[in-house]
């Protein structure tokens, strides 16, 4: 049974360390501006920006029954597809799926807006936020720097091939594939994690060469509509708060469902959603962001967003 027992660790001074350690986003960004503009440090390469309508489940159970799930209602939501770190669509990489419900209102608060950043793995083969960033900064670097770097780090350069490995995994689109939060959010008093199952099960074959053309081929036909399901926090060794190389031992509820529909591309959508920010941290009280994992990104989103000149 689901359970309010959870616990996060908070590891000393991680606050410090998290806000040290922004400056490898920083120097991406930089890198990337003389060429390309400005943009994330992350999931730059956007794929599509969508609109989209989340349908809130009725019946639910009560511990689900929280925070933007409290009612069944219909939200308005923008979607944006993007690479989380290549331009080239074949290219092994963690595909992103960030959503952003518009004028939520929970049993707390009314006019909130709630972000979900989903990717395309379950899990992350990471011990912590350092090993995020020294990935990073690995896979940046000048192939001389990242030798030594290996060379001297061998935990890191384990995790960045153990994650490697999940990248490379066949991506068959947006449309055919799940979608994870890797870490959980808080639901009320509860915890979970959260997937978006996939809305179609008939593979284009060209689409992993040109992503963008699949989904909007597939909207110019009909609505795509996937279903959004929690995972919740039953006991810290069947479903470990703080390890996200873990895929939890639980059931999946299915709370709602987001639905795209029928749309052709929208230039004007495409650049208010390049601009917006898709952050955990944007979020009713309810589904607060849990973990490490999670607190590091609020300086590393802060950081990112302020450097490309966005608005939160
Ligand atoms: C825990 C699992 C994580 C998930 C599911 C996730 C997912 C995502 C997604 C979907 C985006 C694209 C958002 C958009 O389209 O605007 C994104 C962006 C980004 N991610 Fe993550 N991420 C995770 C962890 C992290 C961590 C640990 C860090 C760094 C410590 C990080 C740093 C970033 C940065 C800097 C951006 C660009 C933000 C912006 O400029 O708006 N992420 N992430």
């Amino acid at each position: 049974m689901p359970s309010t027992q959870w616990r996060e660790v908070f590891l000393s001074d991680e606050n410090t360390q998290h806000t040290k350690k922004v400056h490898v986003f920083t120097e991406l960004q930089h890198k990337r501006l003389k060429k390309h503009g400005h943009g994330r440090a992350l999931h730059r390469n956007k794929v599509a920006a969508l609109k989209a309508v989340l349908v809130v489940e009725g019946n639910l159970p009560d511990y689900a029954r929280q925070g933007i799930f409290a009612a069944p209602t219909v939200f308005e939501a923008h979607v944006r597809l993007s690479n989380g770190n290549f331009a080239v669509d074949r290219a092994p990489d963690i595909r992103g799926f960030a959503i952003k419900v518009l004028g939520a209102s929970t049993p707390s608060s009314a006019d909130v807006e709630q972000n979900i950043t989903l990717v395309s793995q379950e899990t992350l083969k990471v011990s912590g936020s350092a090993d995020v960033v020294g990935i990073v900064d690995l896979s940046t670097s000048t192939p001389g720097a990242a030798l030594r770097k290996a060379a001297t780090e061998p935990r890191l350069t384990r995790s960045a091939v153990a994650n490697f490995r999940d990248m490379a995994k066949p991506f068959s689109g947006f449309a055919t594939h799940d979608f994870f939060s890797i870490m959980p959010i808080t639901f009320g008093d509860y915890a979970a994690r959260l997937k978006l199952c996939a809305a179609s099960t008939k593979i284009n074959k060209a689409a992993r060469k040109d992503l963008a053309t699949d989904i909007y081929t597939r909207l110019a036909d009909d609505d795509l509509e996937f279903i959004f399901q929690a995972q919740f926090f039953e006991d810290e060794r069947r479903t470990p708060i703080e390890d996200s190389s873990v895929r939890w031992d639980a059931p999946w509820l299915t709370v709602g469902r987001l639905r795209l529909p029928r749309q052709a591309q929208d230039e004007a959508l495409a650049e208010t959603v390049e601009k917006s920010s898709f952050n955990p941290w944007i979020a009713a009280t309810e589904h607060r962001p849990l973990g490490e994992l999670m607190r590091a990104r609020q300086a590393a989103y802060s950081v990112s967003w302020r450097n490309r000149g966005a608005t939160p």
